[in-house]
């Protein structure tokens, strides 16, 4: 009986539905795991105030066809002082990706998420061993991260990538989007336009393109609107995530911006390739 697991966080959206949807499709078995991780949340972030919807969620979970739900509490996942300090009380035996890996795009200004990260999916998958588990695209740097931490250590599991769910207006779909008030919402819209502006600057120069031309198709974008206040954008392989230095035909890059809208943080991507 092949199992397949869906990670999240919870406050589930439509993006979270169109994993356990590819899930139900490929495995007789779908587990969704809920467990808000106080391992990858900074010092300052929104731990204490990320929307907890257990019993909407279960509800979502049932009309999906999930067959069973894993909502750990902090005990049961081995986290014992449950603060949102918790990361520095922490005694836990933690995995820790490549440097190079985390030294980038988000890992930049989220000190430690990533190892926070890498050890809450390592536990989940151990625990709930599945032959398939799901990650969405939205988060980038957390799905080759993941990739390359299953690959090095061996993992008897297939990690599969589910392309990013958007809502109409192209607004990628996010637990964090119920921080926006309505103008923040119009705003955040030029993020995607921004990523796709700079994508129909890669296929116009083809091979002769060069990074900074992409990057700065998106950044001049988004230079006109002050109220964006972009924490970086970059343009990296999309499997390693190094800077993308020179472009070929072989490339398979990710674009990827986060942006501050009010107090809230965004992310999104897109891949670029000419294959
Ligand atoms: P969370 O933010 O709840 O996301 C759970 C999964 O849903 C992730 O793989 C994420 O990439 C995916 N996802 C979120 N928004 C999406 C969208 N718009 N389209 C497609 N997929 C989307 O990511 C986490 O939780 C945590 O870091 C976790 C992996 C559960 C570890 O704690």
């Amino acid at each position: 009986m092949s199992v397949g697991l869906v990670p999240t966080m919870g406050a589930l959206h439509i993006g979270h539905l169109s994993l356990i949807d590819r899930a139900r499709t490929e495995n007789v078995c779908v587990v969704v795991s809920i467990f808000v991780n106080p391992l990858q949340f900074g010092v300052g972030e929104d731990f204490e105030k990320y929307p907890r919807t257990l019993e909407g969620d279960l509800q979502i979970c049932e009309t999906a066809g999930v067959d069973a739900v894993f909502a750990p509490n902090m005990e049961e996942m081995g986290i014992i002082n449950a603060d949102s300090d918790a990361k520095s009380d922490a005694k836990l035996t933690e995995v820790i990706p490549p440097l190079e890996m985390m030294d980038t795009m988000c890992g930049r200004s989220r000190i430690g998420h990533f190892q926070g990260v890498a050890t809450i999916v390592t536990k989940l998958l151990n625990i709930v061993q599945p032959d398939r588990a799901y990650f969405g695209c939205k988060d980038g740097q957390q799905l080759a991260i993941i990739r390359q931490l299953v690959n090095d250590l061996n993992m008897p599991v297939e990690i599969v990538g589910c392309p990013t769910v958007r809502e109409p207006s192209g607004l990628a779909c996010s637990s964090r989007n119920q921080y926006l008030s309505a103008s923040d919402r119009v705003l955040a819209v030029h993020i995607y336009q921004s990523l796709l502006q700079a994508r129909q600057q890669f296929f116009l120069c083809y091979e002769l393109c060069l990074p900074s031309q992409i990057i700065g198709a998106a950044q001049n974008y988004l230079n006109k609107l002050p109220e964006i206040n972009l924490e970086y954008i970059e343009l990296v392989d999309a499997k390693t995530l190094q800077p993308c230095t020179q472009i070929t035909s072989e490339s398979e890059l990710m674009l990827a911006i986060a942006a501050r809208i009010g107090n809230t943080r965004l992310i999104d991507n897109i891949l670029l390739s000419h294959t």
